[in-house]
């Protein structure tokens, strides 16, 4: 069976566009491959978190997973900073990684112009290899992302290559799973932009914890054009087209079929039809995670998930330093 590895930083508030691009797949997926699924806590930390918050929002990511569908019999969930072998691996990778490479991630570049260098730390710069890292010290074959984390995913495949022509055959080499539809979810205010709770103001944002009529008014005050025909067209209509996407992807059906359904509504209708879609999805989510969130299944699966993986992240680690020479 082939191997799936992905993970969320627990940056607290996780939003539409991440179950969408990201945890949405992973329940779809995880039963067909052999499922290692965790939270990325230490790629949280390359911005500033407070640490009680960090704390919680790293409970509420797993609990996110489980309540989303994750079924623990299936998938191994982890806390990746109780895991060594990640940040260990990484200081091996980030020295067969040239600056080069991580100068043109594109995610670095738009944060550096837009908030400076002297306010971002050496963690966000270097994360990307972290990243790699996390992929393969268990030598995933697939790894489902939204479009945002493609480029890191191509950059893992760098340094695969580059790692297994120096060294000799160490390393699988990943495929990234972007979805059809859905890869990229823009900002309900501004559908030029990612949604994203960092860069988003909160009306242009859904969380998936957001109650119900705070959902219904986001969506019904989405920005869309005056033209009032449901139409894919994400150069001209980015917000009806960005609608259409969450519809689609929410309810499993092509851009055309969305079109085709709603070919004699006004946005107003369709707008409506979209907010049903997400509270009839975030609804049972919603209440799933109340179910969990203080139970003591959360410290269970979480136990049993680090002991599986520090065994297989120990061997490949102590592969990979043998044949670099390190140690005795
Ligand atoms: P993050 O919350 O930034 O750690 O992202 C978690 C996962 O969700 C990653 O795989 C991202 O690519 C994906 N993701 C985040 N925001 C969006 C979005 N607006 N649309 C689609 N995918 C997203
Ligand atoms: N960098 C990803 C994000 O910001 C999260 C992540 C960390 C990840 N390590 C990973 C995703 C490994 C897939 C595989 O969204």
């Amino acid at each position: 069976m082939e191997r799936l590895v992905s993970g969320i930083k627990p940056t607290g508030g996780l939003t539409l566009g991440s179950y969408i691009g990201a945890i949405k797949q992973f329940v779809e997926l995880h039963k067909s491959y052999e499922s290692y699924i965790f939270v990325a806590d230490m790629h949280a930390i390359t911005t500033p978190q407070e640490k009680k918050e960090l704390r919680n929002n790293i409970r509420d990511m797993v609990a996110i997973y489980l309540a989303c569908g994750l079924e623990p019999d299936n998938a191994t969930i982890y806390i990746q900073s109780e895991n060594p072998y990640h940040a260990q691996l990484s200081w091996i990778l980030e020295c067969n990684t040239y600056l080069g490479e991580l100068n043109r991630m594109t995610q670095f570049k738009d944060k550096n112009r837009k908030e400076g260098s002297k306010n971002l730390s050496c963690g966000l710069y270097t994360y990307p290899v972290l990243m790699a890292s996390d992929i393969i010290l268990y030598d995933a074959d697939v790894v489902p992302v939204g479009e945002d984390q493609k480029q890191h995913v191509e950059l893992t495949r760098n340094i695969v290559e580059r790692f297994n022509n120096k060294y000799g055959s160490t390393f699988k080499m990943p495929r990234p799973i972007i979805p059809e539809a859905g890869a990229r979810i823009k900002d309900l205010q501004n559908p030029k932009m990612k949604m994203s709770k960092s860069d988003s103001d909160s009306r242009g944002c859904i969380l998936l914890l957001d109650e119900e009529n705070v959902i219904r008014k986001k969506i019904m005050s989405a920005v869309t054009d005056s033209d009032n025909k449901i139409i894919f067209d994400e150069e001209n209509k980015p917000g009806i087209s960005n609608l259409m996407m969450i519809y689609a992807s929410l309810k499993d059906i092509k851009l055309d079929e969305v079109e085709r359904k709603f070919v004699n509504s006004n946005y107003g209708e369709f707008k409506k039809a979209v907010a049903d879609a997400v509270i009839n999805t975030l609804k049972p989510i919603q209440e799933k995670y109340k179910e969990i969130i203080n139970s003591s299944l959360i410290d269970e699966i979480l136990n049993k998930g680090i002991e599986k993986v520090i065994p297989l992240a120990k061997d490949k680690c102590l592969e990979v330093q043998e044949k670099i020479g390190l140690g005795r």
